[in-house]
């Protein structure tokens, strides 16, 4: 195994940050977007909790429950192989305690095969539960700046350290996020600017996502495919237009059945003449 295909390890993205290697990352959440990660040859994969939005319906990031998450997650486990699969943990499952939260994190990578989760914000409490995780053998990477889980308390789904008084929040919350033991941090929604202040203090690596230039950067799968519909965010590019292929491929085959052209025979099974006989005959017995 070279060094190309062996799996990604904690060691091996802090060489890439050192050697100035971009780290790609994309959200996953079942077994064909893993797969097609995977193919891509992506550094890292999120079960992001957007799960609960991109695929799952829900108006937020605030309802998907842990079990809804480990099964998503299982999925993108058994779709990878080199990349390093990172998950979200999903809110109320760690907030109650370090004991839940070691818990829920034990659960992700037992049951999921995560090689580490993702826990939101800065808080002191959140701090203890990063510490706590981490101390109980799971790796974390840290996610700050915006934060979906509880937007509400920061404005609603906005932009942070626009001001003085959040840019030198968000400066304190990466540092110590790192000093709690992250290995890696997810910066969401800062300006470019403010986080060219941080990096040079952060030795982990930074994964933006509309936060500018980092070690590497994070995108929803679904918005990178073109699956999304509406309003995407200003910090997506979107590279593929999968949705509407989906669509085209459902309405092709939903014109084909109405007019009668599908199936064709040849997308049956040729019948042996006995066997027709013999249906022939069992329905003159029965009627
Ligand atoms: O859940 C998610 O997809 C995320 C990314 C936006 C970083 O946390």
């Amino acid at each position: 195994m070279n060094a190309e295909s062996a799996p990604v390890t904690i060691t091996r993205l802090r060489d890439m940050k050192a050697a100035g290697e971009q780290i790609v990352m994309v959200t996953a959440y079942d077994f064909p977007s893993a797969r097609a990660a995977e193919r891509a040859g992506v550094d890292m994969v999120l079960v992001g909790d957007s799960a609960a939005q991109v695929v799952l319906g829900y108006s937020s990031t605030v309802p998907v429950s842990t079990e809804e998450m480990l099964t998503l997650a299982a999925a993108v486990r058994r779709g990878t192989r080199r990349a390093f699969v990172v998950c979200d943990v999903p809110f109320g499952s760690t907030e109650v305690s370090d004991e839940q939260a070691v818990a829920t994190a034990l659960r992700f990578a037992k049951e999921a095969g995560a090689d580490a989760v993702k826990l939101e914000g800065a808080s002191a409490a959140r701090l203890s539960r990063i510490r706590a995780v981490v101390a109980a053998g799971v790796p974390v990477v840290g996610h700050v700046g915006l934060t979906p889980q509880t937007a509400g308390a920061l404005g609603g789904m906005r932009a942070q350290g626009r001001t003085g008084e959040s840019a030198a929040r968000f400066v304190r919350d990466a540092l110590a996020v790192q000093e709690a033991g992250a290995f890696a941090v997810v910066v969401e929604a800062v300006p470019a600017e403010v986080v060219a202040v941080v990096r040079p203090a952060l030795q982990i690596p930074v994964i933006g996502i509309g936060a500018g230039p980092a070690d590497g950067q994070v995108l929803v799968f679904h918005d990178v495919v073109g699956i999304t519909e509406g309003r995407l965010a200003a910090f997506v590019k979107t590279y593929g237009a999968v949705g509407d292929a989906t669509a085209d491929g459902v309405a092709a085959y939903a014109a084909e059945v109405r007019s009668g052209a599908f199936p064709a025979p040849e997308h049956g099974y040729p019948a042996r003449p006995e066997a027709v006989a013999a249906a022939r005959s069992e329905l003159e017995r029965l009627t």
